[in-house]
């Protein structure tokens, strides 16, 4: 054949195929997600084999091997007893709480690691919701937000480097933004959840924190999040929840979950100047492990194509369970 363009040549050895490569994965790149209890050991989480409900102690040992491998923040999350779950999730700031002792310890021994928190009521509700639910079984807005405010406060004052409010209660960037400020935490950032899908992917990190929705109380108990978490149908509402956050303050726009929307991580990356994050969620995490178990597929292989393809798509950055086998496989090589 006479052929002009010939894209093979490009393809032909290791050396041209690394020279034309367009994007790069490196252990700077992810966001390492961690669960914390208050128990004396760490406890194995079913769907996900490989992450545990860490002690604290266990905790700081985890962030220490994944300093050494080079990865630069970790985002905390507690499994809070049944006893401290209430229908406002106050315990959610309390200052002397598994979060923020979490935060000050780890910062005692590991002071150059970036610390994320999420900012959701569902951890510390008997009810299971990111917000308040009402006595008619809604979940209110505004009361939420005020108390998510005390939340991210109450997690900056332990050290928090970033905040993530994971709620989708509408405003919740902005009030946050103007509490941080007002407490002297202007240097603290936002990690906007900004489009969050419900979604049935979450089904592991809910059994790692049992966290639910559950009718506790008597009071009717929505069932699923989507009086406020997006609908997967909708592309265009992401954009405008981009746009708010913005607007509002946000430092970080985040899509989640990651795999099945890789296109609004495109959307956003293209309507935004703000660095984008991918938050590639438990139940895709748990699909991996589970196909790797049985040999299906070669993990090392699926999950760094998987974590790549998040950069082709557009996220500078990837909140990952895979992150500290995925930054010990790049050393490799
Ligand atoms: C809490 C929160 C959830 C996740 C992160 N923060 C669960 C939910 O919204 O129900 C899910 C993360 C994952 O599945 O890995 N608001």
């Amino acid at each position: 054949m006479e052929l002009t363009y010939r894209p093979r040549r490009l393809r032909r050895t290791p050396a041209l195929r690394a020279m034309v490569r367009e994007h790069q994965l490196s252990a700077a790149d992810f966001i390492y997600p961690l669960f914390v209890h208050e128990g004396a050991s760490n406890e194995p989480i079913g769907a996900m084999p490989g992450a545990q409900r860490w002690s604290l102690d266990g905790l700081i040992a985890e962030v220490g091997r994944a300093w050494d491998l080079g990865i630069r923040c970790v985002v905390l999350f507690p499994k809070v007893a049944d006893g401290l779950k209430t229908e406002d999730g106050a315990e959610c700031f309390n200052e002397g709480g598994l979060i923020p002792r979490a935060i000050r310890r780890l910062k005692e021994v590991h002071p150059g690691m970036a610390i994320m928190t999420d900012v959701a009521l569902d951890p510390y509700s008997c009810d299971g919701h990111d917000g308040i639910v009402s006595q008619e079984g809604v979940v209110l807005n505004d009361e939420t937000v005020a108390i998510l405010c005390r939340q991210a406060v109450a997690q900056a004052r332990a050290g928090a480097d970033l905040i993530g409010p994971s709620d989708m209660m509408d405003g919740r960037v902005g009030a946050i933004r103007e509490a941080l400020d007002e407490e002297g935490f202007e240097h603290v950032g936002i990690i906007s959840y900004t489009a969050k899908y419900a979604s049935a992917y979450y089904g592991p990190f809910r059994e790692a924190l049992d966290s639910a929705p559950r009718a506790a109380t008597g009071k009717p108990i929505p069932g699923d999040k989507s009086t406020y978490q997006m609908d997967a149908a909708n592309a265009r509402e992401a954009i405008t929840e981009a746009q708010l956050d913005e607007q509002e303050g946000a430092d970080i726009l985040m899509v989640k979950p990651g795999l099945a929307y890789l296109d609004i991580i495109h959307r956003l990356r293209n309507e935004s100047e703000l660095p984008i994050a991918a938050y590639n969620v438990s139940g895709e995490y748990a699909m991996v492990k589970a196909a790797a178990e049985r040999g299906w597929i070669d993990e090392r292989a699926v999950v760094l194509e998987t974590l790549l393809c998040f950069k082709r798509a557009g996220a500078d950055l990837i909140l990952t369970y895979h992150a500290c086998d995925a930054a010990a496989w790049l050393r490799q090589g």
